[in-house]
């Protein structure tokens, strides 16, 4: 029996629909079934049906889909089978768990028999609900394991031998070789990395959308090998193996001072194929010296600089079976061992999106233009006809100049420039397709010169590619700027997000900056699915931290030694695996990272010794915070040892609680010894008598309120000299550091008009700065192009940059009104508390959580205040509606004394708290 009001209902409707459908004389299938639960989403590791994972104990979630109000899940019961007939039939299973008495859903670790090399096996779950209700069992899914086992790799690593072609600049290597299939197929598998970047084809096909393969990573500890099921690409008798190499992050020019062959000066490929036979026999596939090496079309392409691609130098059927390679070179083979191969972990690098320029321009330089109407990352592909050696030449820009000419002083080295020429198809008539392979552009608009013919926008096309990860929100409200500025979050996003998180996607950095990183995290949480893309990039710190304890400024580490353990980038070590923790429940990545975070804690405890003030250098400061050339204010800057010493107490007392988490009470105990001397330290060193700090910029006060660093009696008066700072200014002057958490520290200390004041406002420095200016991204600097028109110091002056986007947290978390409840992780518990704005009729966010969709939205309509709210089933949340009286609170046209699912809680500031339970609700305050 349904005992919810709205159940009941239903229950009287469907009855109505019984006693109509006996008299017609049917029994509807549905009618019972509609009542059930129904599981959704099944994913192992975070992924659908992942093939190749190396995880020995991966973890299942899935999602509830119930009509019910108050659905929490009893039980569960998951069973596995290396066999999907068996599975459907309950036969033969691995591992069945039985009826398990848990509300978990996700997070769920495997826990059958050691897994093996190459093991398929197929899943399903079934659950039941605290109301008595009980599910089918799910669709199943399956995931495949990957080699797991140096000793499962029999391939060898090979080289090109490519003497004849050092005269020709970074020419990018192809290899072949042939093989014959004489039984019939049941199974194949491909396992391939390569140092250096790598493109697979087999007969004559591209074998995946996967781009950038095998990643980045600390390559010397850890290199992915990609797993693809290759099953339906080969065929009986001759097959052959095609493979592009690019010098990519392992041989190509990083960082501003073009430093080449970070890990290592050979290209190089390792790959294997696994064959199964239906006839029970199994045959391999190997990279060995029998193969053959030799250039093609690309003449060169890298990360920064393009590509210069040459398409008479195409050899027809190079990658088909039957090709004459008798010219071409040998390989050699290496003994590089296999000890560094890891599966692939996070998403993989696609294509996500294709843009049709806007507009074709003229630019003043003569220069042929064509607008994307939009900053993105990735690349163009043209279409195009040409006469064989005819050329075209592409360059890319963020920006155009006051002149209306593209803008690239600010690419700094990167030349970002793609020159493509012609074959000359069917004459000139067969039009030519082309997009470039391992290099990739950050850009708006790209100027097209030496080509002799006309180009219309249809020729053209912009390719967006990142890391693709299922979308898991979005932002909006009735200012049409601020959702300009949420797009320009998400594009920021986008596009800096390719395998691994970058600074910037266009000039020559691109690098994965811990501090940017960090900062932006939880922003990066709301709108993508980053789980699996931090849980792969947090093992690089893992790889490339200093004995000493110090974390690199940036992950992949190709600066060294000198440029690690910096406050608030270096923190990233701490601060992404709780963000991750937070967000999905995930305690996995806290007990995979903690040594390597304990290690940055022992390190800075050496460092400040008995003082446990961090003032040795704590790195970059407030970066890029608000700054002016008056001599009697030079801008915001924050004392550095501040910084360092509130990034300390952070990371410390997140460490303590992770330590709770992990059941390791000695270490948590230690932390908040700790906790407290770092504490008294920074209070006695940096906050006087009466809640002023000894930098008195907004930023200090961000973070020591947002960090907990003010004594309770001082938090009002701390928190008003914030209020007093944004009132003088009226406008930001935080930088990389204080940005995130400005307008939620003072929300949440009663000026969330102020906050409100920072958001709307329109002049420089503001985000809405540049969104007036036509950004489409987020910018590195409040003012990439100055109120005067002109541009910031080339030097540094990135258009697509995500750092400052990082207030997105808050439009979601206080505007919309979807946040975490730190003590549920996982959104197992939702705050809603939504905050109005006189400037604002209505916003409204939707997020899909690990356990389903949540969505706030509310409107302000002639003072009546209105908000719909949907929770997912299996969580609960606590809503914040602006009402002190209980009667004043209805839900759905009823007041909510009425309705037994909702609780009321209390009423804080104005605010009343109601608990209630999954579901949809619309609540209304009438007064
Ligand atoms: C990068 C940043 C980074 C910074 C460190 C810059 O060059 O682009 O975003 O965090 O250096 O100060």
């Amino acid at each position: 029996m349904k005992k919810t009001k709205n159940g009941s209902i239903r229950l009287g409707n469907r009855f109505l629909m019984f006693i109509a459908i006996l008299q017609i004389g049917l029994i509807p299938p549905f009618l019972k079934a509609s009542d059930l639960p129904t599981i959704t989403n099944l994913r192992t590791e975070y992924k659908t049906n992942p093939v190749g994972i190396d995880v020995k104990l991966p973890r299942l979630s899935w999602e509830i889909v119930s009509d019910q109000r108050n659905f929490i899940q009893k039980a569960y019961q998951i069973r596995i089978s290396d066999s999907k007939k068996d599975l459907l039939r309950g036969k033969n299973l691995l591992w069945d768990t039985g009826k398990i008495t848990s509300e978990q859903s996700n997070q769920v670790v495997y826990n059958g028999a050691a897994l093996k090399s190459r093991q398929r096996v197929y899943w399903q779950v079934k659950i039941w609900g605290k109301d008595g209700s009980a599910s089918q069992w799910s669709k199943s899914a399956f995931w495949e394991m990957g080699l797991l086992n140096q000793k499962d790799w029999q391939a060898s690593w090979i080289e090109p031998q490519l003497n004849g072609d050092t005269a020709i600049p970074n020419p990018s290597p192809i290899l072949r070789t042939e093989f014959e299939i004489k039984k019939s197929v049941k199974s194949a598998r491909a396992y391939v990395t390569s140092h250096g970047l790598y493109e697979f084809h087999i007969n004559g096909n591209k074998i995946s959308d996967q781009l950038f393969t095998p990643g980045w990573t600390s390559y010397k500890k850890r290199l992915q090998y990609q797993t693809y099921n290759i099953t339906h690409n080969i065929q009986s008798g001759i097959n052959a193996i095609g493979v592009i190499l690019g010098n990519g992050w392992y041989k190509g020019p990083l960082t501003w001072d073009q430093r080449k062959n970070n890990y290592g000066d050979k290209l190089g490929l390792l790959l294997q194929i696994d064959i199964e036979y239906y006839d029970g026999t199994s045959e391999i596939i190997n990279s060995d010296s029998k193969w053959k090496s030799s250039t093609g079309p690309i003449r060169m392409s890298d990360i920064y600089d393009g590509e210069i691609y040459d398409a008479r130098l195409e050899q027809d059927g190079w990658d088909k079976p039957g090709y004459n390679d008798k010219s071409w070179n040998n390989t050699a083979e290496k003994d590089y061992g296999k000890e560094v191969l890891i599966a692939s972990e996070g998403p993989a690098v696609r294509v996500t999106e294709s843009l049709k320029p806007i507009k074709k321009l003229k630019a003043p330089n003569g220069n042929l233009i064509f607008d994307l109407g939009q900053n993105m990352v990735g690349w163009i592909q043209i279409k195009l006809r040409g006469s064989a050696g005819e050329k075209i030449t592409l360059k890319h820009a963020e920006i155009l100049d006051k002149d209306g000419n593209i803008y690239t002083e600010n690419l700094r080295g990167a030349q970002q420039k793609v020159e493509y020429t012609f074959r000359g198809r069917g004459e000139g008539k067969d039009e030519e397709v082309f997009e470039p392979h391992f290099s990739f552009q950050g850009f708006r608009y790209v100027a097209v010169s030496d080509y002799p013919g006309e180009i219309s926008l249809d020729n053209i096309t912009g390719k967006v590619i990142h890391s693709d990860m299922t979308p898991a929100g979005n932002f909006e409200c009735s200012d049409s700027l601020v959702n300009q500025l949420q797009k320009n979050i998400q594009w920021g996003l986008r596009g800096n997000f390719l395998d691994v998180p970058t600074d910037c996607p266009q000039r020559d950095e691109r690098l994965g900056w811990t501090g940017d990183a960090q900062t932006f995290a939880p922003t990066a949480c709301f709108n993508m699915d980053v789980a699996s893309f931090y849980t792969k990039w947090m093992k690089d710190f893992i790889a490339d931290q200093y004995p000493d304890g110090r974390i690199p400024h940036v992950i992949p580490d190709i600066l060294g030694i000198n440029n690690a353990g910096a406050a608030g980038w270096a923190d990233a070590a701490v601060i992404v695996p709780w963000t991750v923790y937070q967000n999905y429940g995930d305690t996995r990545i806290l007990e995979h990272q903690y040594e390597s975070m304990k290690g940055w804690i022992n390190y800075l405890k050496l460092i400040t010794g008995d003082s446990y003030i961090w003032n040795k250098g704590a790195g970059f400061g407030d970066w890029l915070a608000f700054a002016t050339t008056n001599s009697d204010y030079p801008g915001a800057t924050t004392d550095k040892d501040l910084i360092g010493t509130a990034f300390f107490y952070h990371s410390t007392s997140l460490l303590q609680k992770i330590a709770l988490i992990l059941g390791k009470e000695q270490d948590a105990k230690e932390y908040a010894e700790l906790m407290k001397n770092i504490k008294n330290a920074f209070q006695k060193e940096f906050i006087t008598q009466t809640g002023r700090l000894a930098s008195n910029t907004q930023t200090a006060y961000v973070l020591a309120l947002s960090f907990d660093l003010v004594p309770e009696n001082l938090k009002v008066n701390a928190a008003k000299r914030l209020a007093d700072d944004v009132m003088k200014f009226e406008h930001i002057t935080t930088g990389f550091l204080g940005t995130q958490s400005i307008c939620k520290v003072l929300t949440d200390n009663g000026y969330p008009d102020l906050a409100f004041m920072l958001l709307f406002r329109k002049q420089y420095p503001s985000w809405l700065y540049p969104v007036t200016r036509g950004a489409t991204t987020i910018w590195e600097r409040w003012d990439g192009i100055k109120p005067d028109g002109t541009f910031q110091d080339k030097g540094m002056n990135s258009f697509n940059h995500y750092a400052y986007g990082a207030v997105g947290k808050w439009l979601y978390g206080s505007v919309a009104g979807i946040d975490l409840d730190p003590a549920d992780p996982g959104y197992k518990n939702i705050i809603i508390n939504p905050h109005t704005a006189k400037e604002l009729k209505y916003a409204k966010a939707e997020y899909h959580s690990i356990y389903g969709e949540i969505s706030s939205s509310w409107k302000m309509e002639n003072a009546l205040f209105t908000l719909d709210v949907q929770v997912p089933a299996n969580t609960t949340a606590d809503v914040f509606v602006p009402a002190v009286l209980k009667e004043d609170i209805y839900e759905s046209g009823k007041q909510i004394d009425k309705l037994k699912e909702i609780r009321f809680v209390n009423s804080i500031d104005g605010k009343a708290v109601l608990h209630i339970g999954s579901g949809k609700y619309h609540f209304e305050i009438k007064k």
